[in-house]
C-alpha cells in the first residue's frame, strides 16, 4: 500500500505534479498543491493503478515536496 502528501510548506507550485498525475493532485487557488483523494492528509491508499503517476511525480518535483509512504501520514508530520 502506498499513500502520498503534498510538504505544502516547500511547494513553489510548478504545476508538474498535476500534469504527470492530475488524478492524484490538485491545485489551490495559489497553485500550492494537495492530495485530492483526501484533501492532502495522506491518509487515502493509492490506488495501484496510479503508482507509476504518483512516482513520475515525486520524481518532478523541484523541490522535493511530494512525499510518499507506505503507511498513512499522521498530520504532525508534512
Ligand atoms: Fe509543488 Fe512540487 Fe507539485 S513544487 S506544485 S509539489 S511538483
Amino acid at each position: 500500500t502506498k499513500y502520498t502528501k503534498v510538504n505544502q510548506e516547500t511547494c513553489i507550485a510548478c504545476g508538474a505534479c498535476g500534469d504527470v498525475a492530475p488524478e492524484i493532485y490538485g491545485f489551490d487557488e495559489e497553485g500550492i498543491a494537495y492530495v485530492i483523494l483526501d484533501d492532502n492528509l495522506g491518509n487515502s491508499e493509492i490506488p495501484e493503478a496510479l503508482w507509476d503517476d504518483m512516482e513520475d511525480a515525486y520524481e518532478e518535483c523541484p523541490s522535493e515536496s511530494i512525499k510518499i509512504a507506505n503507511q498513512p501520514f499522521r498530520t504532525e508530520n508534512n
